[in-house]
């Protein structure tokens, strides 16, 4: 996966013209809106159909996940005041899918606001979440979210860098962290990035993260999993982070995950998606999976089990076909 980031990278910062030309493309058009259906109430198709009949259309990506033609305001939606649905890019609900969480689960959202994936964790299993976020007032956002799915979790103001200050010593079994980064990959939805970002951001934002990682690896129970989560598509910040990481910590492991591996592929080149995935509907899924909502995976990260075994174990990283900067 660091030959997509790579890929990616040189076709932004050298003339690779098809592939910049199709970057910049999709991180210009506006972005479309997604929902999640809360799995507690319903499933996607039901939902859609509920859409279908209040005179909206929509379409099922996948899983919890259903594209609607038409954005619109959130309080229009049925069910939203009731926590039925909320609002997430199909990309952003593969994480806390593949954190795997079960009943009983002791889990850490170590950059929690404004409580998407929070809000996800809960809605598919009874755990016990800790939601962290350095900023309080983003954390309101946090609590707004997860009052109206009706879930709850333990809320706390804190540095995930500095465990000392608020970890209970108990190690948790999932952690998740959705780290601040340069979000290179989501210039669609924010598109002052092009404006704000600097050169010299990546290499700070790198920092930050390793010392994040570092300081969160330690809370991890023996066998655990901890998910790394960038929306950017610098290597810095996704594989070259990662490998970084394994070379650190003698216990991580990387496993890989077959699921959706077939995403970064269809960005890289529709040649190669067209000689794997026959199906043009199944291609168009993939297409739409990266280039509208953003966002697939790229790194993993595991922890040895103490008796030497290997857990099974996974971290991810984000891309998503948008550029900074050079693509207006
Ligand atoms: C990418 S956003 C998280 C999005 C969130 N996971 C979601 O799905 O809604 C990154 C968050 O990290 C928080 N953050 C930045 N530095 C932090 C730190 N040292 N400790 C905890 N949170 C931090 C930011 O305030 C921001 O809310």
């Amino acid at each position: 996966w660091s030959t997509v980031c790579c890929v990616i990278s040189c076709a932004i910062k050298t003339s690779c013209w098809p592939m910049r030309r199709r970057i910049t493309r999709h991180s210009n058009r506006h972005p479309p809106m997604t929902l999640r259906i809360n799995c507690r109430h319903g499933s996607a198709e039901s939902y859609v159909e509920v859409l279908q009949a209040s005179g909206r259309g929509a379409k099922v990506l996948g899983g919890a996940a259903v594209r609607l033609d038409v954005p619109c305001n959130v309080r229009d939606l049925p069910g939203f005041a009731e926590g039925q649905v909320s609002v997430q890019d199909f990309g952003a609900q593969q994480a806390a899918l593949r954190l795997d969480v079960a009943d009983g689960m002791r889990v850490l959202d170590a950059c929690a606001a404004p409580g998407g994936k929070s809000g996800h964790l809960l809605e598919l299993a009874d755990i016990e979440l800790t939601a962290l976020d350095i900023d309080a007032t983003r954390l309101e956002r946090v609590a707004e979210n997860l009052s109206r799915l009706k879930l709850n979790a333990t809320l706390a103001a804190a540095d995930a860098a500095k465990p000392d200050s608020w970890w209970d010593g108990k190690p948790f079994d999932r952690i998740l962290a959705d780290v601040p980064c340069s979000a290179s990959g989501v210039v669609r939805r924010n598109p002052d990035i092009k404006w704000l970002r600097r050169p010299e951001d990546f290499a700070a934002l790198g920092l930050q993260q390793a010392a994040m990682l570092d300081a969160l690896w330690p809370l991890l129970a023996s066998g655990g999993k901890m998910l790394y989560a960038t929306c950017s598509i610098m290597p810095e910040e996704n594989q070259q982070q990662l490998d970084a990481f394994l070379k650190r910590h003698g216990d991580a492991l990387s496993v890989s995950s077959s699921a959706i591996t077939a995403l970064p592929v269809a960005i890289v080149s529709p040649s190669v998606v067209c000689r794997k995935i026959t199906s043009h509907a199944m291609r168009r899924l993939l297409l739409s999976a990266v280039l509208l909502a953003g966002r697939c995976w790229i790194l993993r990260t595991g922890r040895r089990q103490s008796n030497s075994s290997c857990a099974a174990a996974y971290g991810w990283s984000w891309i998503s076909a948008s550029c900074r900067g050079r693509s207006s």
